[in-house]
């Protein structure tokens, strides 16, 4: 259940490594069913947001709302049982493991094997391939099917929001589209998503909203395509 309709909102979140800090008051929400982008140059904070999101990383100051709930302080595996998925930036697969293996890894806080069952379903539906490769290492496959992989992965558990760190980096343009047919194939199955990309106009296409970071702060806000047509972002994140 979500309060005041939003399903996630990290309010002004400072984080740090050691005494560095690295995000200086960031703030996002994020609406069931939405699918939000967030863009920046690298070493924004990207990846540390999301870090700050799922309790790798607490917060100081600031707070994590998800699902009705304050989360912040958490740990990551309490956050997953809560539904806050994530998949991590560099398609982190298992690779002496077969892909059904790491798709059981996958649901190790499930201790029903229907819900197991139930779960590969729904990877192998949208994911055919991978219904194809179960009895395959997951090392051997190209990098696009490791990271259909790692986000299979994280639909083990039935999310209630996954936030995908750089689904598409690194891949073929062939495998690029593919990423990115899936994540609006997965919102129009009632996923919400949160997806940071390097790929920033695509991202924003296909995005409902989005959010630009910058230095460790918000910079700019939108609709993607209001983001998209802003002659600011256009100029600074979208190559003139
Ligand atoms: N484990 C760490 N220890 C110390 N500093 C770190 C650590 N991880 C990240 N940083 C620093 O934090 C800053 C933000 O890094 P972060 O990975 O969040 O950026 P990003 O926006 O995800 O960048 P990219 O687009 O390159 O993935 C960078 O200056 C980075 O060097
Ligand atoms: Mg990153």
């Amino acid at each position: 259940m979500a309060v005041d309709g939003y399903l996630l909102k990290a309010d002004g979140i400072h984080a740090s490594y050691g005494k560095l800090e690295i995000l200086h008051g960031v703030s996002l929400e994020v609406q069931p069913r939405e699918l939000v982008s967030i863009i920046g140059p690298n070493g924004a904070g990207k990846s540390t947001a999301f870090k700050t999101i799922v309790g790798l990383l607490h917060p100081m100051p600031g707070r994590v709302l998800f699902d009705g709930r304050d989360i912040t302080g958490l740990l990551p595996y309490q956050v997953l049982r809560l539904g806050l998925a994530y998949v991590p930036q560099g398609r982190i697969v298992f690779p002496q493991m077969t892909v059904l293996e790491n798709l059981e890894m996958g649901a190790f806080i499930e201790t029903d094997s229907s819900r197991v069952r139930e779960g590969l379903e729904r990877v192998y539906g949208l994911f055919p391939i991978l219904a194809e490769r179960r009895q395959q290492k997951a090392g051997t496959m190209s990098g696009g099917e490791q990271q259909m992989l790692a986000i299979g992965r994280s639909l083990m558990t039935t999310p209630k929001l996954i936030l995908l760190d750089e689904p598409s980096l690194g891949l073929s343009p062939k495998f690029v589209t593919l990423i990115f047919e899936k994540l609006i194939e997965m919102k129009r199955a009632g996923y919400t998503l949160v997806v940071v990309e390097q790929n920033a106009a695509k991202a924003l296409s296909v995005a409902d909203r989005g959010y630009v970071l910058e230095l460790g702060r918000n910079r700019f806000e939108g609709t993607g395509q209001a983001l998209l047509n802003d002659p600011e972002v256009k100029r600074l994140y979208l190559g003139g």
